[in-house]
């Protein structure tokens, strides 16, 4: 059924139609639809615009019709313009008179915001929930691995030492800041358009705070035209998929690197690798590359509906349409990649021994050497000056700097002393550096508490 045939006088052309049409994508909040329409007529009912009769009627028809869809029974009709077609359309067929009163009071425009949004909230709470898993499985690799050396890099140069417990902590920031991101986002999104109207509210006594409150949300919003021309949220969140999607394909690019040949820090498990069809001694890290790559498509759909959404004047136009296939795409993305992400991560194996050789192989431990001078009394800018000495005797002998004998050290400064191998040992390096943040044990702990702490309130 046509929900606006009445001042037209000739059929729609069928390809306008087609191209109006939104049922082959809005089909996917169904649900949400129709919970939205029982809590409108309940309210409807409340403030005696409908009877009992026709609420119980109505409300009882979109029940069967959600049950229906559900199981299959009722197959969505493509040759409907939309879902808000279809299900009144049904509803109309299957109770008569009470059906067309369903739309009283209210518009496709305050609908649909009004469905988006449920539908939105929805899968926020669901990201939220893939992004605790990720959390928790950092938490308890960090717990397991604060004294698994290896070498942080800045440049991608070998830097300083670090432990993988400080590295993955790197990460439990960045997703725990995501998740503050989402918290955010619901507060502010959590206000009801409908009675909203077309653009301009509506005569009838609707009670929108109580609908709001039916549905869960904080109230209503406070500007009708506003309501239906608010896409900010859909905006905010793809702003916050597309920062997972960064944080997630920075961490798959450094597995992806862990896990070359040259590297061998990491083994992806067998599940989370896939072969080659030519060369038979490939297994590929297929998973972490397709998500470094579908960050450009979740990115993809914000720059979209920015765009879509900077010349439209007031109020609703058909332009937002565009918002649902782009925000449902960006939604699916970064669920099915968080899910994959953790999965692999959680099975990955590290290879310890062979991290903590590369950190000692890298002169991750100069500055160290060059701290210990300065603790004896030399000046920095000369102790830099000879650790560089140091280093470069070391490249051309092709050894570490704790593998010189003390002579050779005090060939270039006599200010070394036999305890120059401990001050800068793999384990001294790290486990000086105890500020709050830095990656040695003592700092480590306090953070591995505060985490806890965060998880469990989560
Ligand atoms: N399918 C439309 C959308 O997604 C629903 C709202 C239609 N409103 C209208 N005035 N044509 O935005």
């Amino acid at each position: 059924m046509k929900l606006w045939g009445g001042r037209f006088t000739k059929e729609t052309n069928q390809l306008v139609f087609n191209f109006n049409a939104s049922i082959s994508f809005d089909q996917k909040f169904f649900k949400q639809d129709i919970v939205g329409s029982i809590a409108h007529v309940t309210m409807l009912a409340k403030q005696g615009i409908l009877n009992n009769e026709e609420k119980e009627s109505i409300i009882s028809g979109l029940n069967s019709i959600k049950k229906d869809i559900i199981n299959g029974i009722l197959p969505i009709d493509p040759k409907q313009e939309d879902i808000h077609s279809f299900v009144e359309t049904v509803l109309i067929e299957r109770i008569g008179e009470a059906g067309k009163k369903l739309h009283t009071g209210r518009s496709r425009n305050d609908q649909v915001a009004l469905d988006m949004k449920l539908y939105t909230r929805e899968e926020l709470l669901q990201v939220k929930e893939l992004l605790k898993d990720l959390l928790l499985v950092l938490h308890t690799t960090m717990k397991e691995n604060l004294d698994t050396y290896m070498p942080g890099f800045t440049h991608l140069q070998k830097a300083q030492p670090i432990t993988l417990a400080h590295h993955m902590g790197a990460y439990f920031e960045m997703f725990k800041r995501d998740n503050e991101r989402l918290t955010d986002i619901y507060k502010r999104m959590n206000y009801s358009p409908i009675g909203s109207g077309a653009l301009a509210g509506t005569t009838y006594p609707l009670d929108r705070e109580y609908t709001a409150s039916l549905l869960g949300f904080d109230g209503p919003t406070l500007n009708s035209m506003d309501s239906v021309a608010d896409r900010d949220y859909l905006i905010e969140f793809l702003s916050a998929l597309s920062i997972i999607m960064m944080h997630l394909s920075r961490f798959c690019e450094e597995i992806i690197i862990w896990n070359t040949n040259e590297y061998q820090f990491v083994e992806i498990d067998d599940a989370y690798s896939t072969g080659s069809s030519i060369m038979p001694q490939k297994k590929n890290p297929d998973i972490a590359e397709l998500i470094r790559g579908k960050t450009g498509r979740v990115y993809g759909s914000l720059i979209s509906l920015l765009t879509t959404m900077k010349g439209l004047p007031l109020a609703y136009n058909k332009d937002m349409q565009e918002d649902k296939e782009l925000t449902f795409d960006a939604m699916d993305t970064v669920k099915g990649c968080l899910g994959l992400f953790t999965g692999m991560l959680s099975t990955i194996k590290f290879n310890k021994a062979v991290m903590a050789v590369s950190a000692k192989k890298g002169f991750t431990n100069a500055t160290d050497a060059a701290d210990y001078l300065v603790n004896h009394g030399v000046p920095f800018r000369d102790a830099h000056g000879i650790i560089g000495q140091l280093v470069l005797y070391c490249i051309e002998k092709g050894i570490a700097l704790e593998d010189m004998t003390l002579e050779e050290f005090k060939t270039i400064s006599p200010v070394f002393e036999k305890d120059i191998y401990e001050a800068i040992s793999l384990k001294t390096c790290v486990e000086k550096r105890n500020t709050i943040g830095a990656p040695g044990i003592i700092a480590m702990d306090k953070v591995i508490s505060f985490n806890e702490e965060y998880l469990k309130n989560l």
